[in-house]
């Protein structure tokens, strides 16, 4: 990709191997290996605008009479070298992860755009490691970034990075997920409520109606505040329900880090607790989805069971043609992350680009965008997710 020069070294990522049920196109076949490829983007050095350090003293003897004029000179060249910096911004990227299909495509299609409106984006990923991600963000604030744009992998972990770019007077945006108790400049993100929403409203209409429904609950990390909006917002559907005993919830538990083995044994011991006898298990997004199915197909009960998702990962969309999985929640990612480089190019020139809403993260009232969601079965596969060409035809088969 011009204007980044990329670095690809091995992290280890056992689960990748074993619990994926890895999509059958070849450009996601490397997901069956047990090597991963995190991929980092370095701005090249004859594109990074930082500014040169002149030292007027370390001029050769000969030209010593010229000293007071090549300073000037170079305190010209050091004034537009400033000014280049923000007609051409260089944006620093914090990734939590990129584990996950989604954020392979956040990641190309913000560099796209930001490099479309003349931007450099440095990448960093920080594989799911909250003392990696504070050390990446600092890395950014020391190369004198413009702006950061971070998805955190802890809400609460990156607060201190925060504090540090506050310092630095370094803008900062939240992309998808919140950081907490920070001086952020904007968030941007789904509606994650209506995800939530979504996925519990699509079950609730194909539940029994003549005996208590008997569902199980797999919520995401912990750690990741859109994994408590999700859970909020499948509550707002769920919770009159099984307040009047119209739904049973036989087994719940949080997937630490969102590992499809992690949410495998959630299931198994959902199985185990509970009995072959399910009609639903609410899953928070597909690489978990496809970790619960993955136990499921192993009781015999795959496809018998209903299974949501959320993100339209082609190994889902896979599944929900098979049958396997019931439904996903297709986030335009697109759309947002498009919508992300805008806002940092414009925020790095000194811009405020209006928000749509706020929401308070416990500091302060975030101007913040939420983008719309689509739920997704079998029935708008291909009016959805195809006719948007976020997936080919041919490669849901
Ligand atoms: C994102 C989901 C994603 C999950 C795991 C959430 O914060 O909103 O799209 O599936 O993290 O990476």
């Amino acid at each position: 990709m011009p204007g980044v020069q990329q670095v690809e070294h091995p992290v280890r990522q056992h689960h990748a191997a074993t619990f994926l049920e890895p999509a059958r196109t070849p450009r996601h076949r490397g997901a069956q290996r047990e090597e991963f490829w995190v991929v980092e983007c370095h701005a090249l050095a004859s594109l990074d605008p930082r500014l040169p350090v002149v030292n007027p003293a370390s001029f050769p003897r000969r030209v010593m009479n010229l000293r007071p004029a090549l300073f000037l000179l170079a305190l010209t060249a050091l004034a537009s070298a400033a000014f280049a910096s923000r007609e051409k911004p260089v944006i620093g990227l914090s990734l939590d992860t990129l584990k996950e299909e989604r954020w392979q495509r956040d990641r190309d299609t913000f560099i796209a755009e930001a490099q479309r409106l003349g931007a450099t984006v440095i990448v960093q990923s920080a594989n799911s490691d909250d003392t990696r991600q504070v050390r990446d963000v600092e890395s950014l604030i020391s190369r004198k970034v413009d702006v950061l744009v971070i998805v955190p992998h802890n809400g609460s972990a990156m607060t201190r990075a925060v504090k540090s770019a506050n310092d630095a007077k370094i803008p900062v945006i939240a992309y998808d997920r919140l950081i907490l108790n920070a001086q952020i400049d904007y968030y941007l993100t789904f509606d994650n409520v209506k995800v939530g929403e979504a996925q519990a409203g699509y079950i609730v209409p194909r539940l029994p109606k003549d005996r208590p429904a008997r569902i199980v609950r797999i919520y995401g990390a912990p750690t990741d505040n859109n994994a408590k909006l999700f859970k909020q917002g499948q509550d707002n559907i769920l919770g009159p329900l099984i307040k009047a005993g119209k739904i049973q919830v036989v087994h719940e538990d949080w997937a630490l880090d969102w590992k499809p083995e992690n949410a495998k044994k959630i299931m198994n011991a959902a199985v185990t607790k509970a009995g072959r006898n399910l009609d639903a298990v609410i899953v928070s997004n597909d690489g978990t989805a496809g970790g619960a199915i993955q136990a499921l197909q192993e009781d015999g009960l795959a496809g018998k069971v209903l299974v949501t998702g959320q993100d339209a990962d082609l190994a889902a969309c896979q599944r929900i043609l098979r049958g396997t999985q019931a439904m996903t929640v297709y986030k335009p990612l697109t759309k947002l992350s498009h919508l992300a480089a805008r806002i940092a190019v414009e925020v790095a020139k000194g811009g405020k680009p209006a928000a749509t809403s706020t929401l308070h993260n416990g500091a302060k009232d975030v101007p913040s965008i939420f983008e719309a969601v689509i739920p997704v079965d079998k029935d708008n596969l291909l009016s959805t997710v195809v006719a948007d060409g976020f997936h080919k035809a041919a490669d849901l088969k």
